[in-house]
This record gives C-alpha cells, structure tokens and sequence, in this order.
C-alpha cells in the first residue's frame, strides 16, 4: 500500500514532476519508421507535452513542439522541407534542433534584422532502432539509445504493434513483474471464458525475483517443472524504466500522459530455413484496436487480455487501497528502485540502466528464456510439425487486429499461410 502522495509520485509524468523527470532520462520508442513511407508529419504525445513528428525531404526525423512558435498554429499541418518542417500559416521554417531557418516576410523586408536567428522552437532528438522512431526528452547530454541484441539478429521478419492504452504507464509497467496473472488471467481466466469449464491449470509452486543492470528478473516454478528449468534459473526481464522482454518480443509502455499509455510491441520471428538468407526490407507497424465494436475491451488476445486488465484498476489505479501479497514481491521491489532513482536523479547522480560507453553499447545482451528457439534455423516441415511453435506462425495470437496486409508480408516471409487469429478465447456474444 503507498500514500496517495507516493502513488503521484510514481504515476504523474509532465515535467518537472519527479518520475517525469526520471523517464525523460531516457530514450522511448515513439512510432514505427516505416509509417513515414506514407506519413509526412504525426501528432505525438508523450511525457505530458504535445508534439509533431516528422521525417523531411532529405529523410532525416524531426521532433519538435506540434504548436508553432510564432502563432501556435499547429505544425502537424505544416510542410516538410529538405530540411525541417515549415509552417502552412506564415511560412516559418524550423530544424530539427530547433533553429529557426528561415522567416520568409521578415527574411525579404528586414533581412538586416536577422530575427530568426533569436528564435528557438522546442525540439528533441530522434533516432531510429529496430524499425522503431526512439525520442529523447531529458536534458543533454543523452545516454546511448540501446543496442538491444535482438535488433540485430538476422533472418527475421519483425513486426511493430502499437496501442493507445486509456490508464496510466505504471500499472502497465507492474505487469512486467508480475508472473502470477500468467497462471490467472491469460491461462485459468482464458480458459474460463473459452470453455466455460472451471478447471484451472498448473500452478505456481515458487516464484522470485532478482535485480540486475538492466532491470528485475523474475523466476518461476509451475506444477511440473523444477529448479532446472530455464524459467527459474534465467527468468524473464522487466526491462528498466519501462519496458517487458521475452527473448522474441520487446513491450514497451510509454506514457502519452498521467491517464494514457502507448504499448508499443516488437516482435521478432525467425523465417524458416528455405527462406534464407532473409533481409527484411521494410519493419510494418501497425496500429491494434483495445475495444471493439460494441465498446468493449476486447479480451481475445493475450496482450488484449493485459490491456483489459490494466484499465480494469481504473485510470490511474489507486494503490492507497491496495493490499499486496506474496506475489508482489517483484512489484515492491520495483517501486522502491522508483523511489530510489527519483532521489538519485535529484542528486545528480548515475541512473540504473543508463548505457553511456559506446563499447559496451553492442548487441547488449539480455537474459533470455530458451533463447536457443527464437533464433534457431528451422524447417517449414519441422515448424509445421512443432506443437507449441507452429501456432506463432500460423498466426499472430499477441494482439487483435493485425491487418491482411502484414499478414501478407508475414506469409512471404515464413513460405506458410498465415492466417487471421480467432483468439485463445472464441469472441463472446454480447
Ligand atoms: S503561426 Fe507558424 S508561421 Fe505563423
Ligand atoms: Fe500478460
């Protein structure tokens, strides 16, 4: 249980708030780069501050303030350049480091006033990695942006899922600590709604967690397992500040405000042997739906599923009413390493998982449960004979929505059918 004070702390975002401040301490993914084949500009919210995103003429990202510096028109209209973004209403043109280049009436009728050369516009710096558009909001100078290991493993079709998740990013970020809700909500509470039948599946017999560099681990034993298996001895990552990685797919949870958080997802899977060498031209990103139709969460996915869940404990849940248990063990762990940084943050000192060193930034590695299958070469056949693999290619069972068109792609990529997923639970009769 926290005071509502200390559930601020930890929920509120904008800046100058205590954990805004600590997360603009590092890089978040945004967007996907390949929505710039179609896209010119993009609204972008994120951290509390609206802003524009876009990628210029010359092919070079931008991230500045959506409202213009001169009459706040909304630049998210404007017209990209060679370089920078320009504005639609007095033609203003900007940088993306902020610079004003040009400022066509004044440059023409008092060019010895150089005004523009006194104006500034707020901009931040992107990169891309992954396929994914990464945004750094904190105070120069930056840390490395992450050289994930999976980012560079070959002979995969990665795919990028993003979703606008109405509650706030800390609630997300403790179901990345959290191994119990597998057991409950994804297997006995899925398999409730798929069958009807109240039977439960095997249960956690032991779980633990360990801190490292990079964020937490945690371990567990089910029913008909032991101490040997890698589920205990390597575990699953909860990725520091915000992130969740299970060897083929990173989560994000990246807050837009206090009361909205983006899942971004990137998922790697391996293409079958005959398919080799493969080199993805082009990472789809795609935008999955958390309601349906009738307005409801949709329940049939297993990421849909933690969505549904984390709304559930309200906007921004309220964990002055909490009552933790022996499961939350991780949980715990994790706020008070909040709590913790925010202090260290406010000394000035070193921040957990900040990469500085470029020689330590290469294919950084992370723990990884049966890593050994995600990246191993493996027939159509020997796929197509596998239990538990076949169904990730047949489908893409983590979240509704994913359009035919990546389906597509996906089918190209793997030599088999990929098909539309009906969900591990059929969709309810509303
Ligand atoms: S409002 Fe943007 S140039 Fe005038
Ligand atoms: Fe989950």
């Amino acid at each position: 249980m926290l005071t509502p004070e200390q559930n601020k702390t930890l929920t509120q975002v904008g800046k100058g708030t205590p954990m805004g401040e600590l997360l603009r301490c590092y890089w978040m993914p945004i967007a996907g780069a390949s929505e710039f084949d179609e896209l010119k500009t993009k609204d972008v919210k994120i951290l509390g501050e609206d802003l524009v995103l876009y990628k210029d003429l010359s092919g070079h990202f931008g991230l500045i303030d959506k409202n213009c510096v001169h009459r706040r028109a909304d630049l998210s209209a404007g017209m990209v350049e060679n370089s920078g973004l320009r504005c639609h209403y007095h033609g203003w043109l900007f940088d993306a480091k902020g610079h004003c280049l040009e400022q066509p009436y004044e440059d023409t009728a008092h060019p010895e006033i150089n005004s523009k050369s006194r104006i500034r516009i707020k901009a931040y710096p992107v990169q891309v990695k992954g396929g994914l558009i990464w945004a750094y909001l904190g105070e120069s100078p930056a840390p490395l942006l992450a050289d994930w290991e999976p980012f560079s493993w070959d002979n995969g079709f990665t795919q990028i899922v993003i979703s606008s998740v109405p509650c706030n990013w800390f609630q997300c970020q403790e179901n990345s600590i959290d191994p119990v809700h597998f057991e409950w909500m994804h297997e006995n509470w899925g398999n409730r709604l798929r069958t009807g039948k109240a039977e439960f599946g095997a249960k956690h017999l032991k779980i633990d967690f360990k801190e490292f560099e990079y964020g937490f681990t945690y371990h567990r034993i089910k029913e008909g397992f032991d101490e040997s298996d890698e589920a205990w001895q390597v575990g699953r990552v909860c990725l520091w500040p915000n992130g969740f990685f299970l060897g083929e797919h990173f989560e994000w949870r990246v807050p837009i405000d206090d009361e909205n958080t983006l899942s971004v997802t990137w998922k790697f899977t391996r293409v079958p042997r005959e398919k080799e060498p493969y080199h993805q031209k082009s990472i789809p990103t795609w935008y999955g739906p958390v309601f349906d139709a009738s307005g409801k969460p949709i329940d049939t996915h297993v990421m849909n599923q933690d969505f549904l869940a984390w709304m559930g404990q309200g906007q921004i849940a309220d964990r002055s009413k909490e009552q933790l248990s022996a499961s939350d063990k991780g949980i715990i762990m994790m706020r008070k390493r909040f709590f913790e940084e925010i202090k260290l943050l406010s000394n000035k000192k070193a921040l957990k998982g900040q990469i500085t060193d470029p020689q330590m930034n290469k294919a950084v590695k992370l723990p990884m449960v049966y890593g050994h299958q995600v990246t191993q070469s493996r027939s159509i056949e020997d796929i197509k004979n596998h239990k538990t693999l076949y169904p990730f290619y047949k489908s893409y069972i983590f979240q509704a929505g994913q359009p035919s068109w990546v389906m597509d792609m996906a089918s190209e990529a793997f030599g088999i059918e990929v098909e539309e997923f009906n969900g591990i639970v059929k969709p309810r009769e509303s």
